[in-house]
């Protein structure tokens, strides 16, 4: 049974994920945190349907066990999918991609690009959705082959940052030049760890980051259902990963996490 103490859960292939718990720690200080990461099955925008079903019902019997009071699917490319698995969870589950579409519905644009993992495009989740909510936008969805992948390599390195300029150039010049939308969704949680860097390439374009959402969907949650945490303190987060510990730790502090209560290994699910 959950209760105000027990954490939320947040998880993604990889440290996209960070993103969304930045975000928690910001506007939800006092919220228990518990974050995996598949670092060791990273990229999932890569993967068959059925093979990230399998790895993400892995992580969903992760959080299951630990009791979680809510949990904040922090990966686009899973959440295009994760209503197959609904059912299946006693806790709630919010979809990034249904943040993202709530978020862009209510404002004043028309033409809307969406940057995704090229699995995220090929659902036409983001499409398909921002149209129900608002069918007077257009919305050109563009797929990036390698964007997360270079993102999880380079973030906060300095001498990464020319190869994710170019790669961001690659994929945006034409949205921005030729299509000229008037916002772009950031829908891979990869890309706000990067979001200084696209505003420096393309300033004046605004972005939006649906954990943003996300993070007022969920305090709204806990606050009908009495299950705000009101420790004085601020709240743990406990970080699992199937990749390495070392490069999670070092990465959590790079983006800004604070705290960060504890960094774990965890079993990989060999595919
Ligand atoms: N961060 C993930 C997303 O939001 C996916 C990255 C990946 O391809 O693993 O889509």
């Amino acid at each position: 049974m959950a209760t105000k103490t027990s954490p939320i859960g947040i998880i993604d292939s990889g440290i996209g994920g960070f993103s969304v718990a930045l975000k928690m720690q910001q506007q939800l200080p006092h919220e228990n945190l518990l974050y995996f990461g598949d670092g060791g099955n990273m990229p999932y925008g890569n993967h068959s349907a059925e093979e990230i079903l399998t790895m993400t019902r892995y992580m969903l019997r992760f959080m299951e066990e630990r009791g979680v009071k809510a949990l904040l699917v922090a990966c686009n490319t899973i959440s295009c999918l994760i209503d197959r698995y609904r059912g299946d969870m006693t806790c709630p589950v919010l979809s990034v991609v249904e943040a993202g579409a709530d978020a862009v519905s209510q404002m004043a644009v028309h033409k809307v690009g969406v940057i995704s993992t090229c699995f995220t495009h090929s659902t036409r989740c983001y499409p398909d959705l921002i149209g129900k909510k608002a069918p007077d936008k257009e919305v050109v969805s563009h797929g990036c082959p390698d964007l997360a992948r270079l993102v999880e390599a380079n973030v906060g390195d300095p001498a990464g940052q020319g190869i994710l300029d170019a790669d961001i150039q690659a994929n945006m010049d034409a949205l921005v030049n030729q299509e000229k939308i008037d916002c772009c969704v950031l829908g891979c949680t990869h890309y706000p760890l990067v979001e200084k860097n696209i505003q420096r390439l393309y300033p004046g374009l605004p972005l939006i980051d649906p954990a943003d959402q996300m993070a007022k969907t969920i305090a709204g949650y806990l606050q009908e259902n009495g299950l705000v945490n009101d420790q004085p303190g601020k709240g743990t987060l406990d970080i699992y990963t199937t990749g390495s510990v070392e490069e999670y730790r070092e990465k959590a502090a790079k983006v800004g996490l604070n705290p960060v209560t504890s960094v774990q290994d965890y079993p990989i699910l060999k595919l």
